[in-house]
């Protein structure tokens, strides 16, 4: 059975953390909000409660986790040699989302790395995730609380529908707030790596190191095969059933995405007659009137607001399955800010990527 527990996100209830709190104690897992998307979370030293959360996510066990904190104490706990960059990155993003790869401390099982001698660390910004560590007292293993290969939860609707009855416990705290996870580096390498963009952008990140970050394709979600390029890079993701079909340009002109969009959607809807959604924005909506055959158009955002984007973005994915679409044109954005990890979650939801 799984507990909903109810609270508002920036003042949570005393009670409702402690109750929480007991159940993670106990051995067992809970999903909770944070800034970025819900977590689903187990005291790192329970490698039977860390085992639960592979179990109900089906996640691959080499896939490793995020190590949550709400102490600088609990930093040293859990990583070793942390280097003078770590800390100027710290002092400037946390709490935030901005997750540092560093040395793993040996006290820290290795199920919650998959195996490595890293860590993927950090200090979530959110009122009720940062609460909700403080009372346990100790570091919290958690990935996002979706089912393997879903878009990841930014509402507890999204926790329920993938994982109701199969944890201990949400916390429903309402929607998070960035709607894409956390920017992940590893500041180990030189130059240091972007594994993941997220919902910091990597020029704030660069502006504090005073040096570039090295962005490989991997991280703008190019690529991805069966070798594993990074942790947890392998794997396809967060796609909806629908077919996504990506059309992106380099010189971001959006008319020339729409009309691209709106002569696929022709040629589809000609040879047979599938169920053609768009996700547009703002700016181009009005363009898929004079299609014919569509059955929605789903407005993600304003082109000049990527942030808004970026926060619609996984509960659109999952809305297009729950309309029925079976073919999904979805239109890029430019890969500034936080457009870097909008493009990368979207690359990796397509089935295919036209370029125009
Ligand atoms: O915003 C977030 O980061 C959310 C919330 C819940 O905090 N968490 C999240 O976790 O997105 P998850 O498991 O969905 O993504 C964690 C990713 C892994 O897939 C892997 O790519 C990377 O972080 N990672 C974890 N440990 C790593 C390590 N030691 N070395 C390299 N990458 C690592
Ligand atoms: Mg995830």
């Amino acid at each position: 059975m799984t507990l909903i527990l109810r609270t508002d996100p920036l003042n949570p209830s005393r009670e409702l953390l402690i109750q929480a709190a007991r159940i993670l104690l106990n051995k067992g897992i809970v999903a909770f909000p944070t800034e970025t998307v819900y977590g689903l979370g187990a005291v790192i030293y329970y490698e039977d409660a860390v085992e639960k959360i592979f179990k109900a996510k089906m996640r691959p066990p080499d896939n490793p986790l995020i190590i949550h904190i709400s102490t600088l104490d609990m930093l040293e706990e859990v990583a070793l040699n942390i280097p003078e960059d770590a800390y100027s990155l710290i002092n400037r993003f946390w709490p935030g989302p901005l997750t540092l790869i560093l040395p793993r401390n040996p006290r820290v099982p290795k199920i919650v790395t998959g195996g490595l001698d890293t860590i993927a660390v950090r200090m979530p910004g959110h009122p009720t995730a940062l609460e909700l560590i403080n009372v346990v007292g100790y570091p919290i293993a958690a990935p996002s609380a979706n089912l393997s290969g879903r878009p990841s939860p930014v509402t507890a609707e999204h926790v329920i529908r993938d994982l109701m009855g199969r944890i201990d416990a949400i916390i429903d705290a309402g929607e998070t707030f960035f709607g894409v996870e956390s920017t992940v580096v590893n500041i180990l390498e030189d130059p240091p790596t972007l594994l993941r963009p997220g919902a910091y952008p990597v020029e704030e990140i660069e502006k504090v190191l005073g040096r570039k970050i090295a962005i490989p394709d991997f991280a703008r979600g190019l690529k991805y095969s069966e070798v594993a390029l990074a942790p947890g890079m392998k794997y396809r993701h967060y796609s909806p059933e629908a077919k996504l079909i990506l059309v992106e340009s380099v010189t971001n002109d959006y008319s020339v995405i729409a009309n691209k969009i709106i002569e696929a959607a022709r040629d589809i809807s000609v040879s047979t007659n599938s169920d053609i959604c768009i996700v547009s924005s703002i700016e181009t909506s009005s363009y898929y009137r004079k299609l014919e055959k569509v059955k929605a158009v789903l407005i993600i955002g304003s082109r000049r607001n990527l942030y808004e984007v970026a926060k619609n973005l996984f509960k659109i994915l999952r809305d297009v399955d729950n309309i029925g679409c079976k073919t999904v044109f979805v239109e890029g954005f430019p890969e500034t800010g936080i457009g870097l990890a909008v493009m990368n979650r979207l690359r990796k939801a397509s089935s295919s990527i036209i370029r125009v």
